[in-house]
């Protein structure tokens, strides 16, 4: 037996997605230009990664400021860095076995990270109990995702787990799922609602799924990626009386809290507290919150947390067992949550660089989509719902006839097939869209990212898109071609 044959054949059936192609694409054309090939374009720009710093983001500096002393205790001494940071990154070390980042921590995290966050949360959801023994830190809220996503996979027999999940949902989501031998039960979000989640289209799904697997939770994503919805109160409270009634686990992802534009959030935790008790007290909550995302931006330090709510103790002592054979989340990370969820107050010696640098990114994102929605829906075949918060945007195309034959004559989606040519073209690689197959095609694209960047891709993206129309067809989408011509030299200048 080959050892191609021993690999997990849930593992060798998964493919490479078309995202995963296209980025191998941009990977090869930034070669080639380092290789001094000639394009029209000098560099590729990454509008898919959601990794603020990849695309060129300043990280917050008293994050990096204390992690610096916690690796080089050195530095405790050293007067030039704000005595906040230095007291902040010795109490910090205080709570490290041995006194060292160097040290494993317990499975679930260092007994302070974990205090700190039941605080916060607690401040967060206008007093509603949080408990340092709800909070699990792991290596990021993808890990302990996929860590409940694994408690709740063992099917009935021959009937899988179904999970409900949003369409469009974030890329990673079905391959976690299909990895966990659990069934995806798609519920589509509304476009013409902004991407509102619907009650009618919840039980929908539910009834569909009977028969093929047996549902046990819904996973939501508020703010949603990668469509920036942001549900309010009364939306929260149909989902929460939903999973009550039907019995399911509420898994929500809400690792852009923090990037918060058009609305305000509210946690699902929040509003669960403030129902009734038939519900505060028996609905089965996971929320997940990331170093990633939002405010901090810190992807690469590994770092997230969940809360459980009401969830049976035996099941998250599994939670446990699965967590130790990471042995520990990376320490740094762990303490980077630690600022996070607790930052310089009023009257700290770093206070205000950090809010100036917190309010400076929350406009730039803010900003950024303005823009980006703007300019998107001024071109022809282009409708994009505005975004209340998160990183993406999540734009319709209406593509022509002709590349839609071209899509299918080479075995692709339509959108991938115009992703593909608009990074060849113009070197900007946007992400196609999550629910292939239907009539309407989307693009993905992140804005989280230094506006010279973005206002640059835009230029490029809508070259790209309208000669795509003037190549395929001239006249659809667009009433003359005059009009078509007008708009570029508009976009152009
Ligand atoms: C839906 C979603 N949530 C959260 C994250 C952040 O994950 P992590 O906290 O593991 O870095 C991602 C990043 O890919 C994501 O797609």
């Amino acid at each position: 037996m080959s050892s191609l044959q021993q690999v997990n054949p849930r593992v060798r059936g998964m493919r490479a997605s078309p995202h995963a192609a296209l980025q191998s694409l941009a990977a090869r054309i930034t070669q080639e230009i380092l290789q001094g090939a000639q394009r029209s374009f000098k560099e590729v720009i990454d509008l898919t990664s959601g990794d603020p710093q990849r695309a060129g983001m300043k990280s917050i500096s008293f994050v990096r400021q204390v992690l610096a002393a916690c690796l080089c205790p050195h530095l405790l001494k050293d007067t030039s860095l704000p005595v906040d940071v230095r007291l902040r990154a010795q109490s910090l070390l205080d709570s490290c076995d041995g006194g060292s980042v160097g040290a494993y921590t317990p499975s679930s995290g260092l007994t302070r990270v974990r205090q700190s966050v039941a605080e916060f949360l607690t401040r967060r959801d206008a007093g509603a109990p949080s408990h340092s023994r709800d909070v699990y830190i792991s290596a990021g809220s993808q890990v302990a995702l996929m860590l409940l996503v694994k408690l709740l996979a063992g099917g009935e027999g021959e009937t899988p787990t179904g999970v409900l999940t949003p369409v469009p949902c974030p890329p990673t989501l079905p391959g976690l799922l299909d990895g966990e031998g659990v069934a995806l039960v798609p519920y589509q979000l509304t476009e013409g609602r902004g991407w509102a989640l619907e009650l009618s289209e919840l039980h929908r799904a539910l009834e569909a799924s009977r028969g093929r697997c047996n549902p046990r939770a819904i996973y939501v994503s508020n703010p949603g990626i990668p469509t920036g919805h942001v549900q309010d109160r009364k939306s929260i409270e149909e989902v929460i009386r939903f999973a009550a009634a039907e019995r399911l686990v509420l898994l929500v992802d809400e690792v852009d809290q923090d990037s918060v534009f058009g609305s305000e959030f509210i946690s699902y935790k929040r509003v669960l507290f403030q129902m009734d008790k038939v519900y505060s007290e028996s609905v089965e909550l996971v929320s997940f919150h990331s170093l990633s995302s939002g405010r901090m931006g810190e992807g690469g330090l590994r770092a997230g947390f969940m809360e459980a709510v009401n969830m049976d103790p035996e099941v998250m002592h599994y939670a446990d067992v699965l967590l130790c054979f990471d042995i520990s989340a990376p320490v740094t990370g762990q303490l980077a949550l630690d600022l996070m969820v607790d930052p310089p107050k009023p009257g700290d010696a770093s206070y205000d660089t950090y809010t100036q640098e917190i309010l400076s990114a929350r406009a730039t994102l803010s900003q950024n989509a303005q823009r980006a929605w703007q300019t998107l829906n001024g071109l022809p075949g282009v409708s994009c719902q505005p975004a209340m918060g998160g990183a993406y945007l999540y734009p319709s195309v209406r593509l022509p006839a002709g590349i839609q034959e071209q899509a299918e004559m080479l075995g692709v989606e339509p959108d991938v097939l115009y992703c593909e040519r608009l990074l060849q073209e113009e070197g900007v690689l946007v992400g196609a869209g999550l629910h292939p197959g239907g009539d309407t095609h989307h693009l993905r694209l992140c804005v989280l990212v230094p506006p010279d960047s973005l206002e640059e891709a835009l230029t490029r993206l809508s070259s790209f898109h309208l000669r795509l129309l003037d190549r395929f067809s001239p006249c659809e989408g667009l009433k003359d071609k005059d009009e078509n011509v007008n708009l570029r030299e508009k976009i152009c200048q």
